[in-house]
């Protein structure tokens, strides 16, 4: 029997992970989690608010109990939407890496200040030239996802097929 599909959707705010991750994870058949939202429910709090009222250290070491605790639930296979964040920290990288197949959904800046609202639901959306900084902060890390698909002008369901067959291709060898 081939192993369950374990996919952990990383790369930059906006770029479609959850989306794009929950039409995936219904072609592979398969349950689909979003770590934001995920987090939200443990901490009875939205992303924005445990930003504010914690700070983003406090916010990091929630996603990184979360995301361990989703040990048990990869035996049946998930995709993972992560946050923006997340593969960023090398040891969650590394642990993603061990368990599953990391897919980095990128996008230019441009698609993605039309697709995120400036609402302040993501806090460290800022403005064009902080997302730069960021962006270019994070690179390294997303490249080191061995599977890469650009989004920018894509939908989620054209995306989903094209890593599905993706996927299917690879583990064909
Ligand atoms: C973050 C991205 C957000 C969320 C938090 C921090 C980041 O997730 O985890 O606001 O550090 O880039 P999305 O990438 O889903 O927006």
């Amino acid at each position: 029997m081939p192993a369950p599909s374990v996919i952990f959707l990383v790369g930059f705010m906006g770029s479609g992970k959850t989306s794009i991750g929950r039409e995936l994870a219904s072609l592979l058949d398969v349950g689909f989690v979003d770590l934001d939202e995920l987090i939200t429910h443990h901490d009875g709090r939205t992303v924005s608010a445990i930003f504010a009222e914690d700070g983003e250290l406090r916010f990091r070491e929630r996603e990184r109990a979360v995301l361990f605790k989703l040990e048990s639930a990869l035996a049946t296979g998930a995709v993972i939407a992560t946050g923006g964040g997340t593969f960023a920290d090398p040891a969650l990288r590394a642990w993603m890496l061990e368990r599953g197949v990391a897919v980095w959904l990128d996008a230019t800046l441009d698609a993605i200040e039309r697709r995120v609202a400036r609402d302040g639901s993501r806090p460290l959306f800022g403005d064009r030239a902080a997302l730069e900084a960021l962006h270019a902060q994070r690179r390294d890390a997303y490249s080191e996802a061995p599977m890469r698909f650009d989004t920018s002008a894509t939908d989620p369901a054209a995306a989903a097929l094209a890593i599905h067959r993706a996927l299917s291709q690879r583990a064909r060898g």
